[in-house]
């Protein structure tokens, strides 16, 4: 009895840990566990460099599980099921106008608070009407985030990445070096 209990509750915490969960109105669950995933990549679009103005001034931290990430590296495309992860991260405390420090390896920029959160999922049946890939924001701000996220409509997101990323499964894979030469 208590094996069973034990199954049962490690495998309710793998289905909101391993892939996505949605409520039963269609938002997806915030992910959990996701800052263990692989990390990929970091682009960076700081005020400094977009005349104070920058839309996404944070590093923009992107994971994306071992399984998936080793399907794309084969295939060019992304399993069912994929979650991607891009989390902002504030700049750190900085000593220059343009958000720039010295630290003891040099001046330039390192990373601060979590400050958002957006989500691709790829449901090729579920999100259709965005080439298979649904869009989620969890908000853009400190933690803690939404508990849940409702799909975001095609001109606030898909729109653009169908527009850039349409040969690479809508994934902006330049950013990621192990994603572009797939190695
Ligand atoms: C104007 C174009 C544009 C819009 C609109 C846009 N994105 Fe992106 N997105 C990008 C670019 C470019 C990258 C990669 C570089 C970066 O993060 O700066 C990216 C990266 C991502 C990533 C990391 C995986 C990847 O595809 O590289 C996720 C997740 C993501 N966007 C989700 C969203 C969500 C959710 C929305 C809507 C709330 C959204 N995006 C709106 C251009 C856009």
């Amino acid at each position: 009895m208590l094996l069973a209990v034990g199954m049962f509750q490690s495998g309710w915490q793998s289905a909101a840990a391993d892939g996505p969960s949605y409520t039963a109105d269609g938002r997806l669950v915030l992910p959990v566990g996701y800052r263990k995933w692989v990390f990929i990549g970091a682009p960076l679009t700081p005020n400094g460099l977009n005349n104070g103005k920058a839309g996404f001034p944070e590093f923009h931290n992107v994971y994306v599980q071992d399984k998936n990430l080793t399907v794309y590296q084969k295939t060019g495309s992304f399993p069912e099921g994929t979650v991607i992860v891009k989390e902002l991260l504030l700049i750190a405390k900085s000593t220059y106008p343009d958000g720039s420090a010295d630290s003891a390896s040099g001046r330039g920029y390192g990373e601060g608070a979590f400050n958002g959160m957006d989500v691709t999922v790829k449901d090729s049946k579920r999100f259709a009407d965005t080439n298979g890939w649904g869009f989620f924001n969890f908000g853009h701000h400190a933690l803690p985030y939404e508990p849940t996220a409702k799909l975001a409509s095609k001109q606030e997101c898909a729109s653009c990445h169908i527009a850039g990323a349409a040969k690479t499964d809508l994934t902006w894979v330049e950013f990621y070096p192990v994603l572009r030469g797939r190695n």
